[in-house]
């Protein structure tokens, strides 16, 4: 028997729901160090292997909710009043709506992303992840931190991540409501830890992470060998994360990162992000390393490269990337 969202949600909210008149919550932007790539369920969307990421500190997206002065629900994101049909106005009130049970009550929703667009990053994480935060206060919800990140994680798996600041586990969990497949903040900070967000190319990704991961999982039999080495690598990473060893940090995510690209490329019909000026960056970081410089690379579903290294190599970096501007180096603790 598969259980559906609304009931998990259901068994977590009050019969009756007392909305304020505004809420409005920041989420950040979160880059995964060990990646999450495969469902074990769709419509809960709980994934096969657990998952670590870092979070982008004032980078993310601001969600408020208002009662709606027009009496129909309106969304817009970055200023501009959406189309209720549009994907993005459907996707925010489709999720409200498991939320409100039989409220009648119109809403306005409104999005702001301050991801600087020329940083190629996707927004759903820290999308659902505000919009999650929002409803809680807008409704009086009451709900804990875990319970909040199970919940954003419906909207978009990587949205339980982005519900902290810092350095995020996700647990993979094993109950069939899914409960218990919530992140967790790791106690520990790491001042001099950068991310580099470099943009090598533009243009929508023709193919999205879900059904990415979908045809992975269906048709890539070199998919068989990911759990067992996110498992891995997620140990080795908390490992270094807590002797704040950064190559091996560096070397385990890299090597994460490629090993999902690999299955990737092993699915039918191919899914390739990368574009010719991916393998470009990436073989420009393999020839700073091979300088001496601690330089690694991840990657998610699209061909822009997020680079990983400590506030000491932040001239090496910016001076072989001049493509790197000053907003693109992200400090997650200060
Ligand atoms: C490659 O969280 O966007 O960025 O759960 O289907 O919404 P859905 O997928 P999403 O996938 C993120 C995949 C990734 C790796 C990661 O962030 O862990």
């Amino acid at each position: 028997m598969n259980i559906t969202k609304q009931a998990v949600i259901n068994a977590y909210i009050p019969e009756q729901l007392e909305p304020g008149t505004v809420a409005e919550c920041f989420a950040p932007s979160n880059i995964a160090l060990c990646k999450y790539w495969g469902k074990r369920d769709v419509e809960l969307n709980l994934p096969i292997n657990a998952s670590l990421s870092i979070s982008l500190g004032e980078l993310g997206s601001r969600t408020k909710i208002a009662e709606s002065t027009t009496g129909e629900d309106q969304v817009s994101l970055n200023g501009e009043l959406l189309a209720p049909d549009s994907r993005f106005a459907r996707k925010v009130i489709n999720f409200i709506d498991l939320f409100r049970r039989d409220l009648r009550q119109p809403v306005s929703v409104s999005t702001v992303n301050n991801i600087p667009t020329a940083a190629g990053l996707a927004s759903s994480a820290s999308g659902f992840a505000a919009l999650t935060l929002a409803i809680n206060d807008f409704y009086g919800l009451g709900l804990t931190s875990e319970v909040l990140s199970a919940f954003a994680r419906m909207g978009s798996g990587s949205a339980s991540r982005s519900i902290y600041q810092g350095f995020v586990e996700w647990h993979k969990g094993n109950r069939e409501d899914g409960m218990d497949s919530c992140a967790e903040q790791l106690e520990l900070e790491w001042p001099g830890f950068r991310i580099g967000l470099l943009k090598v190319a533009t243009g929508e990704k023709k193919v999205d992470s879900r059904a990415g991961m979908q045809r992975t999982v269906e048709s890539a039999p070199l998919y068989q060998s990911w759990p067992q080495q996110a498992a891995q690598d997620l140990a080795t990473i908390k490992r270094a994360l807590s002797d704040r060893d950064f190559e091996l940090l560096g070397q385990t995510a890299e090597q994460n990162a490629l090993s999902m690209h690999a299955t990737m490329i092993a699915s039918w019909p191919p899914l390739l992000y990368w574009q010719p000026e991916s393998v470009a960056a990436m073989q420009q970081v393999w020839e700073l390393r091979a300088l001496g410089i601690p330089v690694y690379l991840t990657m998610d579903a699209g061909p822009n490269l997020k680079l990983l290294f400590l506030n000491e190599h932040e001239t090496d970096v910016r001076d072989a990337f001049p493509g790197l501007m000053e907003f693109d180096i992200v400090s997650p603790f200060d």
